[in-house]
């Protein structure tokens, strides 16, 4: 208590009296911000000291810092800041290693204490979800295809997590879950495949976890996918085979209709010219008559036969007498 009033005390006391100047605070309420292996180091700081004050920041590995002979040795990372905050990601801190690191206030030439913090990213660095979800739809299943978090050099955390695995919620969409129907299951594969589902809308949000230093990630934002159903998919493919056949009929039809009427309309082998000239009515016309004229197709049977019955004619007896019996009937 006694020592809050007089830093309350101190605090009241003009800036301009330099031989009882305060000593500068230090910054308060340091934090480190991570994801994967991004870092950044954040503290808070009173604005009512003024605005000419700066902060400077340095790190120095564990090890290090116990060895009488080089716990001296810091990392100057971020020096003269004006904002309350310092990104450590391209420091190059190894993920196993644990590291102290530090801040402190500077203004008009005097320093605050230093306010520190231990960071040991493989404990204490959050991890991130999945860089990517996607779903497609097998035969009434749904995969879950899932790409890992990735560091900053865009390679998977997977190299620094070894036990990272995905815990994944499934529920009937589109809407948001309800917490009796959500199902879960959890993998280390990449590749998941829910199955069982019925015929609806499933979505689905996945989170990284981590075994050893457990660790846990946001949910993605959830993605719906529809799932056609076992029955309906066989359905579908008949559908498709049967319009396939149909299409196929029916170009068929057309193709040997067209044929027919060319053939008959537009024969490939002319007349030649003098059968056309015959056959046509009238020169110009290339319409054949190919049926003969109507005087030609009129015509009555004739009978040729002899007279009948014969004329009366007495044949000279002469000749008569010298005419052979068969004869006589011949000429009957
Ligand atoms: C530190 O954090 C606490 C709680 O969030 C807050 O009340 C306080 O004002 C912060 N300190 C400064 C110097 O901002
Ligand atoms: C920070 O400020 C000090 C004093 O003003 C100066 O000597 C130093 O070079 C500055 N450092 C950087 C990195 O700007
Ligand atoms: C990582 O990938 C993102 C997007 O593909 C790209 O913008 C970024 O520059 C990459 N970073 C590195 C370090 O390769
Ligand atoms: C996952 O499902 C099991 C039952 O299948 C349940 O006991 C457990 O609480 C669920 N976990 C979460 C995080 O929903």
């Amino acid at each position: 208590m006694l020592v809050a009033a007089f830093a309350v005390l101190f605090l009241r006391l003009p800036r301009s009296d330099h031989a009882a100047a305060p000593p500068l605070a230090a910054p308060a309420n340091v934090t480190m911000e991570t994801m994967n292996t991004d870092y950044v180091l954040r503290w808070d700081w009173d604005q009512s000291w003024g605005q000419d004050v700066t902060f400077t920041t340095q790190y120095i590995s564990h090890s290090k810092a116990r060895n009488p002979h080089r716990q001296d040795q810091w990392e100057e990372l971020c020096a003269n800041l004006t904002h309350h905050s310092c990104d450590l990601s391209g420091a190059g801190l190894m993920y196993e290693g644990k590291y102290l690191v530090r801040v402190r206030a500077e203004a008009d030439g005097s320093c605050s204490q230093w306010a520190s913090l231990t960071f040991h990213p493989d404990k204490d660095a959050r991890v991130g979800p999945p860089s990517r979800v996607s779903l497609s739809h097998a035969d009434g299943a749904v995969d879950v295809h899932i790409e890992d978090p990735l560091s900053g050099a865009n390679t998977s955390m997977r190299t620094l997590l070894p036990g990272l695995s995905y815990h994944i919620l499934y529920w009937e969409g589109p809407g948001p879950p309800q917490s009796s129907q959500v199902q879960n299951l959890s993998s280390k594969a990449t590749l998941v495949t829910l199955s069982g589902l019925g015929r609806t809308c499933y979505c689905v949000a996945v989170q990284t976890l981590n075994r050893y230093h457990p660790k846990k990630s946001s949910f993605t934002s959830p993605i719906c996918i529809q799932t056609p159903g076992a029955l309906v998919w066989w359905l579908s493919v008949l559908c498709f085979l049967g319009s396939m056949l149909g299409c196929f009929l029916l170009g068929f039809f057309f193709y040997k209709t067209s044929k027919w009427l060319q053939t008959v309309f537009f024969p490939a082998s002319q007349l030649p010219s003098h059968f056309k000239e015959y056959l046509c009515d009238f020169p110009g016309s290339d319409m054949p008559r190919l049926l003969t004229s109507d005087a030609e197709q009129r015509c009555d049977k004739v009978v040729v036969c002899p007279r009948w019955p014969p004329e009366e004619q007495d044949p000279p007896p002469e000749a008569v007498a010298a005419s052979p019996p068969g004869l006589e009937a011949d000429s009957r």
